[in-house]
């Protein structure tokens, strides 16, 4: 029999990458939940859902449902994550895991007293590119990979609403976009502990209007709910971070910068053996005396309809999710680290 979902938040990501994601996933999405009951009762007429709530706590008594997305704005992961949890829910919370460690911690202690699977939206991971990178670097093809430098970087594509307001997101593009590359890059690098953040951030650009910026945006603007004007994070972070094996990841991320990319992301990794790059995949080595550029021919896979797939495939299976709770706590403290870093101008340990 299909799983039994559903979502609480019924935006843009649920809209965009869970709904669909599960249906073609063979699960069957029965109820969403959003404060805006318009939004839920849209997104439930556009993919026959059933039911609509806009109390998601009525909706977590049902029974008859055995996993839950949440898709809802940061400041409300914890809190709804871990109701979900006491009622018996499997979960896959969206990006970033939390606000802060504390929070985030909370919630990987409630996944273990509740024995439910919790796991978090690095959809990254899952991409077809990272996975056959993965092969490589596990394989030893790069050996001891010592150094990285990733980026996700735009020109102009401000998500205005209320990622730009640090109650409600934590953080800007750190939170938004940094999240997703630091998780990536991590987990190519072997999931290495950190250590120490050093760290810069920008506010330079803050609310601007610009003809094509056609970055993602709250729903709630879209919906002509909320004006999108208020700004309190940063628009531009740079981090050094060290692991506890030695290695490093250099960091930079952008919401508004003058550069050429409109919205680029990147990663390199430094091995002893070779090279690799991300995107596309090539390999840099040495063989014969020669340098050798190796293209990985690469089955293109969408990370989120991966993700969930994984996600369902936990749930029926008993098998842990490759993305743990603890794994979200400790790029949490990234996350964290970099913002206490650039407070106080100095180096900040991880402990
Ligand atoms: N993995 C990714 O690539 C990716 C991309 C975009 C967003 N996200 C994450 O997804 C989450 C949602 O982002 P979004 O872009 O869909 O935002 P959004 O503003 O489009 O949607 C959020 C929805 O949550 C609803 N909501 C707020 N409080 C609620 C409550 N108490 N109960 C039920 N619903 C409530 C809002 O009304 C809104 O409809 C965020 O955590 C964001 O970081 C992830």
């Amino acid at each position: 029999m299909a799983i039994r979902v559903a979502t609480i938040g019924s935006g843009l990501i649920a809209r965009l990458a869970h709904v669909p994601g599960y249906q073609k996933a063979g699960a069957e999405v029965v109820a969403t939940a959003d404060i805006v009951e318009a939004r839920a009762k849209k997104l439930g007429a556009d993919f026959s859902i059933p039911d609509t709530y806009t109390d998601y706590h009525e909706m977590l008594k049902r029974d008859d449902i055995e996993a839950v997305s949440i898709c809802v704005p940061n400041h409300l992961h914890k809190e709804i994550t871990i109701a979900a949890l006491e009622a018996g829910k499997h979960v896959l919370c969206e990006k970033p895991m939390a606000m802060t460690v504390a929070e985030a911690k909370e919630m990987a202690e409630a996944a273990k007293a509740s024995g439910k699977i919790l796991t978090i939206g690095f959809n990254n991971r899952f991409r077809g590119d990272v996975q056959r990178l993965k092969q490589f670097v596990d394989g030893g093809d790069l050996g001891n990979v010592y150094y990285a430098r990733t980026g996700y970087v735009r020109r102009r594509g401000t998500p205005f609403g209320w990622f730009t307001v640090k109650e409600e997101s934590g953080g800007g593009p750190v939170i938004d976009l940094g999240v997703h590359v630091i998780d990536m890059t991590r987990y190519l690098m072997g999931n290495p502990k950190p250590v120490s953040v050093m760290a810069s951030t920008y506010q330079k650009f803050g609310h601007y209007h610009i003809q094509d910026n056609n970055a993602w945006c709250s729903s709630d603007v879209l919906d002509g709910l909320r004006s999108g004007d208020e700004f309190s994070v940063e628009d531009l972070a740079a981090a050094f971070i060290r692991f506890d094996n030695g290695a490093t990841l250099v960091v930079e991320v952008s919401w508004a910068s003058n550069i050429a990319q409109r919205d680029s992301t990147y990663s390199y990794l430094y091995g002893d053996k070779a090279g690799a790059q991300l995107s596309p995949l090539e390999i840099y080595g040495v063989k014969y005396d020669t340098l050798i550029d190796e293209k990985i021919a690469v089955k293109e896979k969408n990370g989120h309809e991966e993700e969930i797939k994984h996600f369902l495939h936990c749930i029926e299976t008993g098998e842990k999710p490759i993305v743990s709770p603890e794994q979200g706590v400790e790029i949490q403290q990234i996350l964290n680290a970099i913002y206490d870093s650039a407070r106080l101008g100095r180096s900040v340990d991880i402990v």
